[in-house]
């Protein structure tokens, strides 16, 4: 991994993991695309440290021409592929989107890899397109049902899940008939810093920060498998470096509380570090549930820890607690995205719909 296309590098996860690339690696050059929809910005890159090794290009992964020059102008070796629509309750709203940048655009890109790095015998040693998936395309588990694991038949049920699972397979099928060399990860529920407050984690904080509801999709009894989104930018390089060409990889966070225990355990954060009158988990209130509401996620990670040696280091207490500082301390980035217009459209419909 020398020369590194990152597609989404704007967006909460990519933001993070061109942070942490950069860091970790001394060598490594990243190129950034990044259409800057509502969920991009490049506030989630200011001060980003090594920038003299970093470019940012703001395109559109559906432009193959485009995906083209690009891995011919910076003679990319690695695509770790984040672009996406990646909002269930949006894709509920419009699921189009959905399917024009997460099944065309993952399309267009692969198109543009095969053109450039398979034209030529040889020309596909030492390039990788890593796949960043999701564990929704897995569908939901029974509460006694063991947790997903690489070889579980996909069973997508919202549009987004349905829209990355294809993508999933056609990145699979790339490999098996081009020969691209690929890998794929599968990770459940990211959190941490950077991430736009439409997300339960941080829309819990910035509401009950600003003494608004805060929004329970039915029982809150919904379980999800919470991954510190720096653990998650450290599995995605274990993978590219020495996971095995063609392989998926299941990612996950070892732990899983319902939602409606992750939201009072944001609470009681708060409440101990910025004290106030009255406890902030009074501000919880159950809404309409989200229309085919997947129940439980849970990640089987044997097989990237046994061949990876990838474990998550953040604890969900810490990892919570790292995530509700950040947030506390970030004043300007929250101001910056809360004048956002998309922003302001969210909160209207989360009081108004619900
Ligand atoms: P995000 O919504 O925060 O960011 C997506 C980024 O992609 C934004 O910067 C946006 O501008 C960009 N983008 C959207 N359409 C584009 C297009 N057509 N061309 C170029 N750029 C475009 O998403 P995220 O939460 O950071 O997720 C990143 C990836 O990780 C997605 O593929 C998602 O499916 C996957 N994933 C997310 C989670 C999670 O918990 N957030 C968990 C597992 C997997
Ligand atoms: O599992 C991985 C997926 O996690 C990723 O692929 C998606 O990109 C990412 O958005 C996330 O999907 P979820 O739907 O699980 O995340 P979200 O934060 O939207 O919701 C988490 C849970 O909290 C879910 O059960 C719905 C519930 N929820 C969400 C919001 C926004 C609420 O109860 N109230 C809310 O206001």
């Amino acid at each position: 991994m020398h020369k590194v296309l990152v597609t989404g590098g704007a967006g909460f996860i990519g933001s993070n993991f061109v942070r942490h690339l950069l860091e970790v690696h001394s060598e490594v050059r990243v190129v950034n695309l990044d259409a800057l929809t509502y969920a991009g910005s490049l506030e989630n890159l200011r001060d980003l440290p090594h920038s003299e090794r970093y470019t940012f290009v703001q395109g559109d992964i559906c432009d193959r021409a485009h995906n083209e020059k690009l891995l011919d102008e910076h003679e990319i070796d690695t695509i770790v592929h984040f672009a996406a629509e990646s909002h269930v309750d949006r894709s509920i709203d419009g699921p189009g989107a959905f399917m024009e940048t997460n099944i065309r655009g993952t399309f267009e890109l692969l198109e543009a890899a095969r053109s450039r790095w398979l034209q030529e015998a040889g020309a596909a040693r030492g390039k990788r397109f890593h796949h960043v998936s999701t564990d929704e395309v897995y569908g939901s588990l029974e509460p006694a049902e063991p947790a997903f694991h690489e070889e579980r038949a996909y069973s997508p049920n919202s549009p987004y899940s349905a829209s990355k699972a294809a993508s999933d397979h056609i990145v699979r099928a790339y490999g098996h008939t081009y020969g691209l060399p690929f890998t794929m990860s599968n990770c459940s529920n990211n959190y941490g810093p950077y991430q736009f407050p439409e997300k339960l984690v941080p829309l819990t904080i910035v509401n009950a920060l600003a003494g608004r509801r805060l929004p329970v999709y039915g029982d809150g009894q919904q379980v999800r498998d919470w991954l510190y989104v720096v653990d998650h930018c450290q599995a995605i390089i274990d993978i590219i470096e020495s996971g095995k060409n063609g392989e998926t990889y299941n990612v996950g966070g070892n732990n899983q509380p319902t939602n409606l225990e992750i939201i009072k355990s944001i609470c009681a954060i708060l409440d101990e570090i910025r004290p106030q009158e009255g406890r902030r988990e009074e501000l919880i209130e159950f809404v309409k549930d989200r229309p085919g509401h997947d129940r439980r996620y849970a990640m089987n990670i044997d097989k990237i820890a046994a061949d990876l040696d990838w474990q998550p280091s953040y604890s969900l207490e810490r990892g919570l607690r790292a995530t509700v500082q950040w947030y506390l301390q970030s004043e300007s980035w929250l101001a910056a995205v809360s004048k956002r217009s998309d922003y302001q459209t969210w909160i209207t419909r989360n009081y108004k719909n619900r």
